[in-house]
């Protein structure tokens, strides 16, 4: 795969050794939501290790006052792609539990992967926030190139994208059609298969999520 200024593949030990669990096609539902949500909140901290909005604030501890930087107050905002977006929102709001929640809706339509937008409901003031746009599964990245797309058109111009398995055709296609998005992929997958699914990639995250099909 070209490699890109904007994308940040993780590879991390600890990461990798969920993601062996998550694709194991004998892992529970329950298991596979609380993967989703473990991976999230490590990829969390690194993605937001530098361009946090900040503020000084004044803590008195047991022996004095000082000055502490901490984020500041709802300066971040998650966005889950539907369906399986959703489960890597408890994932980051561990972190940040007073994060407004946005949601953009996509399927994709079985026959051409083209996304198909059905639900779009964005928090006020979306546009001066640190958007943290999320879905496990980046495959041909039409679902993450439209949900950025809605994002731009709300005035959005701090976008991060999180997804748990990218393959390359997806991540390249994202990074080059939004090349000042942040994108996270945790792991670098082979190819997509005849259908789109990517592999060796997990199967539908939304349905494992979810306990559908
Ligand atoms: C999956 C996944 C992404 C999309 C990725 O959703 O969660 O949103 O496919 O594929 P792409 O990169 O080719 O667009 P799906 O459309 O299956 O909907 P669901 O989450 O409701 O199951
Ligand atoms: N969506 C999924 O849930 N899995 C894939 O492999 C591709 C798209």
């Amino acid at each position: 795969m070209k490699s890109f200024d904007n994308v940040t593949i993780f590879n991390h030990p600890l990461i990798n050794h969920k993601i062996a669990i998550l694709r194991d096609e004998k892992t529970s539902m329950k298991e596979f939501r609380e993967l989703i949500e473990e991976i999230t909140t490590l990829m969390t901290y690194d993605c937001l290790k530098e361009g946090v909005p900040m503020v000084e604030k004044e803590v008195k501890t047991p022996l004095e006052v000082c000055t502490q930087t901490v984020v500041k107050d709802n300066s971040i905002a998650i966005v889950p792609i539907l369906r399986a977006g959703l489960g890597m929102v408890n994932g980051i709001h561990v972190l940040f539990p007073s994060a407004k929640v946005g949601h953009i809706g996509l399927y994709r339509n079985e026959e051409t992967l083209e996304p198909c937008e059905y639900y779009c409901k964005l928090p006020e003031g979306i546009e001066d926030k640190l958007v943290l746009l999320v879905d496990p599964m980046l495959a041909t990245g039409g679902s993450a190139c439209d949900a950025i797309a809605m994002l731009k058109k709300r005035g959005c111009k701090n976008i991060r994208f999180m997804a748990i398995i990218g393959a390359p055709e997806g991540i390249e296609r994202v990074a080059e059609a939004h090349p000042d998005v942040k994108i996270y992929v945790s792991t670098l997958d082979r190819c997509l298969n005849e259908h789109g699914y990517i592999l060796p990639g997990l199967g539908d995250a939304g349905d494992r999520i979810f306990g559908t099909k």
